[in-house]
């Protein structure tokens, strides 16, 4: 399966699995990668991500990876392309969270350019949207690099988030 795993020059991610709960419970524990994503998760919380990412897997055959350096020997962090319903409107998202030791290095960056290139040439996508707390400058920013622009303001589970979309804000749709 073509989707399973993918490489970035400096980054290599694998598919989501069983096995990646304790990594998945040391992101979420990690309360500098989840200040801007709604604090640190319970063990639950991070049992029950696992089990509706894996879904995500076998419903779709794309979904949450876990990205490694290209050595294969350190986690970096995650990548996703993701249905999100938005507001009733289904949509795609692109996403990606990193341990606070590899920021700043471009590499959401690389993995976010990946990620959109999943979803237009593997998926045949149109539009990917993403998704940040408005405070969240430097997930913003990476937005801005591949070419994102904001479309709006939602609330997502009681939150208010920014929404950025691909390509340019005219050749879509006329917002007002
Ligand atoms: C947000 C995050 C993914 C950025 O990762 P990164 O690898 O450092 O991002 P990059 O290096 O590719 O690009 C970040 C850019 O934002 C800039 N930046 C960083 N903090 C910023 C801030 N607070 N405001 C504005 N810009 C900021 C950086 O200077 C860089 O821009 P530059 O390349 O023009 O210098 C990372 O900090 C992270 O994982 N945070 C925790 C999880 C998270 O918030 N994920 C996003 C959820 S929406």
């Amino acid at each position: 399966m073509p989707l399973e795993s993918f490489s970035t020059p400096r980054l290599h991610a694998e598919r989501l699995v069983e096995a990646h709960l304790d990594e998945i419970r040391r992101m979420h524990g990690d309360a500098r990668v989840m200040a801007l994503l709604g604090g640190v998760r319970t063990e639950q919380q991070s049992r029950d991500y696992l089990d509706r990412n894996l879904e995500h897997w076998e419903r779709y055959g794309f979904g949450l990876w876990i990205v490694y350096t290209s050595a294969r020997d350190t986690v970096v962090g995650r990548a996703c392309v993701r249905h999100l319903d938005v507001e009733g409107t289904p949509e795609v998202e692109i996403g990606y969270a990193l341990y606070p030791e590899w920021w700043g290095q471009g590499l959401a960056t690389e993995i976010a350019n990946r990620c959109i290139g999943i979803g237009r040439s593997e998926l045949g996508l149109q539009s990917l949207v993403a998704v940040a707390h408005p405070a969240n400058g430097g997930s913003r920013h990476v937005m801005e690099k591949v070419g994102m622009f904001h479309e709006r303001d939602v609330v997502l589970a009681g939150e208010r988030l920014v929404l950025y979309r691909t390509g340019e804000r005219a050749a879509r749709r006329s917002w007002p």
